[in-house]
């Protein structure tokens, strides 16, 4: 069943020479997870932030850390992101040979499990994989950078994850990332999405207006 709706303001959109401040403004602003976008140089063509930065920015929120990891190898660095404060950490089902068993080594450090999709990715890739989930990414742009434009078939896999998931019967959230605007965002809700990721929609305009965004996001 689809959740209620719940705003992620990725903060690769925020300004990084002040990022407390503004993960501090998006919590006051009505954000529900902090989504914080991991990216290696390797895995996606851009390199961001690690878990150093997320440990720091810990004592500023108290909302969900939502922590997608854009980065191969991907098992080596979970414990690090676990102990840094990750509530949910999300790897890429492309990223990892035995995704099965990165997924059980997040659980085990009693973290949230998220399996993210690339935009060419099938949805056939979750298969064996939602009865161990809380968590299903549909990326609406190629991983790598904020500010893309919208992947238009991507809803057609948020709709068919949205069956999957109401046929597991379990309580799984269905994530969208990338190009969610004003526009798209009623669109990916319509299709089945209960988690919007939204970096530069939220961050448009700075601080005073990160809460009129974020209600007109939340539809
Ligand atoms: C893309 C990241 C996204 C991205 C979203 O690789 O995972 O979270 O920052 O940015 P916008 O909302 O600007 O498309
Ligand atoms: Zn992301």
């Amino acid at each position: 069943m689809q959740q209620p709706i719940r705003i992620a303001p990725s903060i690769l959109s925020a300004d990084f020479a002040n990022l407390g401040e503004e993960v501090r403004a998006i919590d006051r602003a009505g954000a529900d997870y902090i989504h914080i976008d991991v990216m290696d140089g390797h895995f996606v063509p851009n390199i961001t932030i690690g878990s150093g930065v997320t440990k720091a920015l810990r004592p500023h929120s108290e909302k969900v850390f939502d922590v997608h990891l854009m980065i191969a190898p991907v098992d080596p660095f979970i414990e690090d992101f676990a102990k840094a404060g990750a509530d949910i950490i999300t790897v890429h089902v492309e990223a990892t040979p035995h995704v099965h068993r990165t997924i059980q080594l997040i659980k085990s450090l009693g973290k949230k499990a998220g399996i993210s999709l690339n935009p060419s990715t099938p949805v056939s890739a979750v298969d064996y994989l939602l009865g161990e989930l809380d968590l299903v990414l549909v990326m609406s742009v190629n991983p790598g950078f904020g500010g893309q434009s919208f992947i238009e078939s991507q809803l057609d896999k948020v709709a068919e994850l949205r069956r999957r998931i109401d046929d597991s019967g379990r309580t799984i959230d269905l994530e969208i990332d990338g190009g969610i605007n004003f526009d798209t965002a009623p669109r990916a809700i319509a299709a089945g999405a209960d988690v919007l990721v939204a970096g530069t929609a939220t961050f448009t305009g700075g601080p005073d207006a990160y809460e009129a965004n974020i209600r007109r996001l939340r539809g």
